[in-house]
């Protein structure tokens, strides 16, 4: 089991020439610019790594950094992979795998969303504490590998509630108003038709997206500690009379990418 992700690791590993870093952090859409903040680097093109895809998404470089932040040794994805470019959840879930073989222990997730919660403004960033998983979809699906984790795991605290409250605690020291929601897992790549906003506000979400669930599901799987961080690039569809856009996702995503940076700097110390 697991076979892709074990010569994907074997790959990395030997690229990386014994660096091991316990934190890794994925870019999500318009957030990839963040990399620019690792020294002295080691970068992996995707399409080098064994089963890894090329991203298709715009915004998205598709490239392995480890390196060091603020003295912290990491690893960034920048860019993901997603079951809307045609990905079976084995291929979305690869690159978190093949950390977590790396002996990454946390990592932490970042993705741009849609906000349903009439708290939030587009700019905000948004803490994630739980999710609902609408989109039939199942990373685990298939005979379990018990080294890597156990066939019925318990998602209570998939969002690490311990990394939740160090966030907190490092937007507070910055002056940031980091909020907290719980994202709601579509599909895609349509985004939602207003009435499914109003059901999913219904349901108890606050963002919307399209991305992240499997990957919490697979790191949370294999004992990594997880936590999760969505820009709010939007209302979500029937909130406000704009017409949903990617270009807007990303430069709304580019717009908070100093608060986002700000924050992930000081988090880098508190999450290793
Ligand atoms: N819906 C789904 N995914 C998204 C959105 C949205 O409104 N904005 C950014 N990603």
């Amino acid at each position: 089991m697991f076979t892709k992700a074990k010569e994907a690791h074997k790959f990395v590993q030997e690229k990386l020439q014994g660096r091991s870093p316990r934190l890794a952090i994925v870019l999500g859409s318009g957030l990839g610019d963040f990399a620019d903040k690792v020294e002295d680097r080691i970068e992996i093109k995707y399409n080098e790594i064994p089963h890894f895809h090329k991203t298709s998404v715009k915004g998205h470089k598709g490239r392995l950094v480890c390196g060091f932040i603020n003295g912290v040794e990491v690893i960034v994805m920048q860019g993901r992979f997603h079951a809307y470019e045609g990905h079976s959840q084995e291929i979305v879930t690869l690159p978190v795998r093949t950390l977590g073989l790396l002996g990454v222990k946390t990592i932490l997730l970042t993705n741009a969303a849609g906000g349903i919660n009439p708290q939030y403004s587009p700019g905000d960033l948004v803490c994630i504490t739980d999710h609902i998983n609408l989109t039939g979809k199942n990373p685990l699906i298939g005979i379990n590998d018990d080294e890597q984790g156990e066939r019925f795991p318990d998602m209570s605290n998939a969002y690490n509630p311990e990394l939740n409250e160090s966030l907190y605690d490092c937007a507070k020291q910055l002056n940031i108003d980091l909020k907290s929601g719980v994202y709601a897992a579509v599909l895609g790549p349509s985004y939602e038709t207003p009435a499914e906003v109003k059901m999913l506000g219904i349901l108890g979400a606050d963002l919307v997206g399209m991305s992240t669930f499997a990957e919490t599901i697979s790191a949370h799987h294999m004992g990594m500690r997880v936590c999760a961080i969505s820009c709010v690039t939007n209302l979500a569809a029937g909130l406000s009379a704009e017409k949903l856009d990617h270009d807007d996702v990303k430069n709304v995503a580019n717009m908070a990418m100093q608060k986002f940076t700000d924050l992930l700097l000081k988090a880098v110390g508190e999450l290793k």
